[in-house]
């Protein structure tokens, strides 16, 4: 399963990115704006940071639109990933980006209906928002396991289950079971995955005992 980090912050994306785990990043309109910083200089500054794929989203709404700034996007860098929302200029707009060798991250999926179209529409990632549909008292694993499902009848589907909207480390447990291919997570969510008390408890129990023995393993 691909990692990647769910912000606009480079300095998350440096500090996340030195574990070594994180595989690509997404970001979003909100989290642009939450950056203060202007689209295209973080966009080219995440880029250079973490060779995966990294999402950038389209602020237009027509196909014309969508096309040219998909095609802006798509020179800032190699592994400029181009998200559009999922609507029928968005699909189009993937159809055409996609046939141009442009990786295409449809995002905003709520249906496993909308997760074939985007399929069929050439993406490279389908973005299903579990925790937005978690929000309104659905839920959201349901349909990562029906996408899931649907995807592996059609080995011709070449997209990737990217599971968005992450709220907590059991969303990325419960979309590993189902076989989701790729989450995106805020850094929080990321940070939570390393943590267990018992994990933290046994290691002073073991640092206690090895001061113990006075011994080094480098001078030894
Ligand atoms: C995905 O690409 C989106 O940026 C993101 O996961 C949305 O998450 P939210 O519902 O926490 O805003």
């Amino acid at each position: 399963m691909k990692f990647f980090i769910d912000t606009a912050d480079v300095a998350e994306i440096r500090d996340l990115a030195a574990t070594g785990l994180v595989d690509g990043v997404t970001t979003n309109p909100s989290l642009i704006a939450k950056s203060g910083r202007k689209f295209l200089d973080v966009v080219q500054e995440i880029c250079s940071i973490v060779p995966g794929p990294i999402s950038a989203e389209v602020a237009a709404t027509d196909y014309k639109t969508m096309l040219a700034e998909g095609h802006k996007l798509a020179k800032l860098a190699k592994n400029v990933t181009v998200k559009v929302p999922l609507t029928p200029d968005g699909l189009k707009t993937c159809k055409a980006l996609s046939s141009e060798g442009t990786m295409v991250n449809v995002t905003l999926c709520f249906s496993a209906a909308q997760a074939i179209l985007a399929a069929k529409a050439g993406a490279s990632f389908i973005s299903p928002f579990v925790g937005r549909l978690d929000d309104i008292g659905s839920d959201g694993m349901i349909l990562i396991r029906d996408i899931c499902a649907i995807y592996k009848q059609y080995p011709a589907f070449k997209t990737e289950v990217l599971v968005a909207s992450v709220r907590h480390p059991i969303h990325i447990v419960e979309s590993a079971k189902m076989g989701a291919h790729v989450a995106t997570m805020p850094p929080n969510v990321l940070r939570q995955m390393f943590q267990h008390p018992l994990t933290d408890k046994g290691l002073a129990a073991f640092l206690a005992d090895w001061k113990k023995t006075g011994q080094s393993i480098l001078e030894g």
